[in-house]
């Protein structure tokens, strides 16, 4: 697929298939994540894949009702930022390079034939509090977003792209 057709089609997908997302699959989403620049070259990132359904209503929950597709999804991937790599003289660059990711792996998905939509966890805390106890994660490890993803119920592409708008633009 052309890069810039993955880009301008893409939209979030919140109703999946009841088909599993396999695992060479999920694989090329997590490298396409890795693949992304981060401060230093740090890769300050950690992804936690989850298909068990149980643990994904969990998450859910945790997330508060803007989440509640994941309770459908047959996976969902936690990206969290490693503090322990993080760059020490400005650690919050992690927050960056979790978001490259993140968009990176949308993106790979919607190549792959995968839709996803992006679960916003930080900078809430509440959220990431929940999040890094349910998964029992260790505290250098900060939950940052969660990617549903499934193969879609309808569309995987939206129709036409219309978000060009000029007045966001000086141009110089
Ligand atoms: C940081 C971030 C957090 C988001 N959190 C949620 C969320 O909690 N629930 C949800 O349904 N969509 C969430 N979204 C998806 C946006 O609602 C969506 O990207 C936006 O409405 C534009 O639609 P599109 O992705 O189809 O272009 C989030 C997106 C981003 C980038």
């Amino acid at each position: 697929m052309q890069t810039l057709d993955c880009i301008m089609g893409r939209q979030s997908i919140r109703r999946f298939r009841d088909r599993p997302v396999e695992r060479e699959v999920l694989d090329r989403i997590l490298e396409a994540g890795m693949a992304g620049p981060s401060c230093i070259n740090a890769r300050d990132w950690y992804f936690v894949a989850v298909t068990d359904h149980e643990v994904l209503v969990r998450m859910a929950d945790a997330n508060g009702v803007p989440a509640r597709c994941l309770k459908h999804a047959p996976l969902g991937i936690l990206v969290c930022g490693d503090l322990e790599r993080a760059f020490p003289p400005a650690r919050d660059y992690w927050v960056i390079d979790c978001s490259i990711a993140c968009q990176n792996m949308v993106l790979a998905a919607r190549d792959l034939g995968v839709g996803s939509v992006w679960l916003g966890t930080w900078p809430q805390m509440e959220r990431v509090k929940a999040q890094r106890d349910l998964l029992h994660l260790p505290s250098h490890l900060v939950p940052h977003s969660i990617l549903a993803m499934g193969y879609p119920a309808g569309d995987l592409d939206r129709e036409r792209p219309q978000d060009f708008e000029e007045d966001k633009v000086l141009f110089v």
